[in-house]
C-alpha cells in the first residue's frame, strides 16, 4: 500500500519539476543570476507534496491534471519562496536546503531575497494564465485564494508569529502552525475544489481534513527537527530550533506527547474523509504516507 503512495508521490514529484522547469524562465540575459537562482531553488529538490495532494483530490473531482498540475506548480512556487526566505540569516538562517547549499549560501542573499519574490509574482502569473483554467471566474478564485494563503493571514502571518515566538501557549502555538504550514497545505485542496466548484459541504470536510493533516505535518517536522537525520533530511537537525532558542510543538510538549499528539491528530484528519467514502481511500494512504514521513 504504501509502496503504491510511494511510488505516486515520486511520479508526480518528476511531474511537477518537470512543468516547472517549462513554467520558470531561463537563466539569459543580464538577469540570469536571479533566474538561475529561481531554478535553483526551484529545481533542485522538496517533496512536492502540496501539488501530490492537489493532484490526488483532482483525481476524486475528475478534473483536468494538466489544469490542476499548472495550478499546483503556482502553489509550489509560494512554498519554494517561503523556504528561500526562511533559511535567510535574518530569519532561521540555515545554510543547507535539500540537500545543498541554501540559496543565499549558494548565490548570495540579495539574489535570495529577489528570487523568492519573482517566485511570488511568478505564481500569480502562473495562474492568472488561461491555460490554467478558461473560465476567468476560476481563476480569479485561485488567484484570490492563494494569495490569502500566503499572505497576512497565511503562510506570513505564521512566519511573523514564528519570528515573535509563542512562549509557552499551546493554542497561540497551534494557531501559528495553522497559519504558517497549515494556509498552503490548504491551498493544495482548494485548487480542485475550486477547480470542480465543489459544493458547501465537500468544501467543509476537505478544508477540515486539510486543517488537521497541515498541524499534524508540522508536528512531524518539529519531530524530525529533534530527531530526525540530517542527511535524510537534507536540511539542518539534532534539536536546532531548541539550539536556536525557538519554540517548536515538540520543544513546548516534548517528544513523547508531541508523539501522542499527532497519533490523535492522524485518526482525527482521517475521519473527515468519512463522507467521501471510498473514493478518498488515496486521500487516506497519503496521510499515513505523509505522516511517517523520515525526510
Ligand atoms: C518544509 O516543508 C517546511 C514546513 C512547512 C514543514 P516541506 O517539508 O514540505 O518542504 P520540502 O519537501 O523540502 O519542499
Ligand atoms: C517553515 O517552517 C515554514 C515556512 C517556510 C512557511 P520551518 O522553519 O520549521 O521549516 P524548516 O524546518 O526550515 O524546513
Ligand atoms: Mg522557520
Ligand atoms: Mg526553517
Ligand atoms: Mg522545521
Amino acid at each position: 500500500m504504501s509502496g503504491e503512495v510511494a511510488a505516486r508521490v515520486r511520479e508526480a514529484a518528476e511531474r511537477v519539476r518537470a512543468t516547472l522547469g517549462e513554467l520558470l524562465p531561463q537563466a539569459e540575459g543580464p538577469e540570469a543570476r536571479l533566474t538561475e537562482a529561481m531554478r535553483y531553488a526551484a529545481l533542485g529538490g522538496g517533496k512536492r507534496l502540496r501539488p501530490f495532494l492537489a493532484l490526488e483530490t483532482a483525481r476524486m473531482f475528475g478534473l483536468d491534471e494538466a489544469q490542476v498540475l499548472r495550478a499546483a506548480c503556482a502553489l509550489e512556487c509560494i512554498h519554494v519562496y517561503s523556504l528561500i526566505h526562511d533559511d535567510l540569516p535574518a530569519m532561521d538562517d540555515d545554510d543547507v536546503r535539500h540537500g545543498q547549499p541554501a540559496t543565499h549560501i549558494a548565490y548570495d542573499e540579495a539574489t535570495a531575497i529577489v528570487a523568492g519574490d519573482a517566485l511570488q509574482a511568478a505564481a500569480f502569473e502562473i495562474l492568472a494564465d488561461p491555460r490554467t483554467h478558461p473560465d476567468a471566474n476560476v481563476r480569479l478564485e485561485l488567484i484570490r485564494r492563494l494569495a490569502r494563503a500566503a499572505g497576512a493571514n497565511g503562510m506570513c502571518g505564521g512566519q511573523a508569529i514564528d519570528l515573535i515566538g509563542v512562549a509557552d501557549d499551546l493554542g497561540a502555538m497551534a494557531r501559528m502552525l495553522r497559519l504558517k504550514t497549515g494556509a498552503l497545505i490548504a491551498h493544495a485542496f482548494e485548487i480542485p475544489l475550486v477547480m470542480a466548484h465543489a459544493q458547501e459541504p465537500e468544501r467543509h470536510a476537505l478544508m477540515a481534513f486539510a486543517h488537521d493533516l497541515g498541524l499534524a505535518y508540522q508536528i512531524v517536522d518539529d519531530l524530525l527537527d529533534a530527531e530526525g537525520d540530517a542527511g535524510l533530511m537534507g536540511k539542518a537537525t539534532g534539536g536546532k530550533d531548541l539550539a536556536k532558542g525557538k519554540t517548536n510543538f515538540v520543544t513546548l510538549l516534548g517528544v513523547e506527547a508531541a508523539r501522542e499528539r499527532l497519533a490523535h491528530l492522524k485518526a482525527q484528519t482521517k475521519a473527515h474523509l468519512d463522507p467521501f467514502g471510498p473514493r478518498a481511500d488515496p486521500l487516506r494512504d497519503s496521510v499515513d504516507f505523509v505522516l511517517e514521513r523520515r525526510h
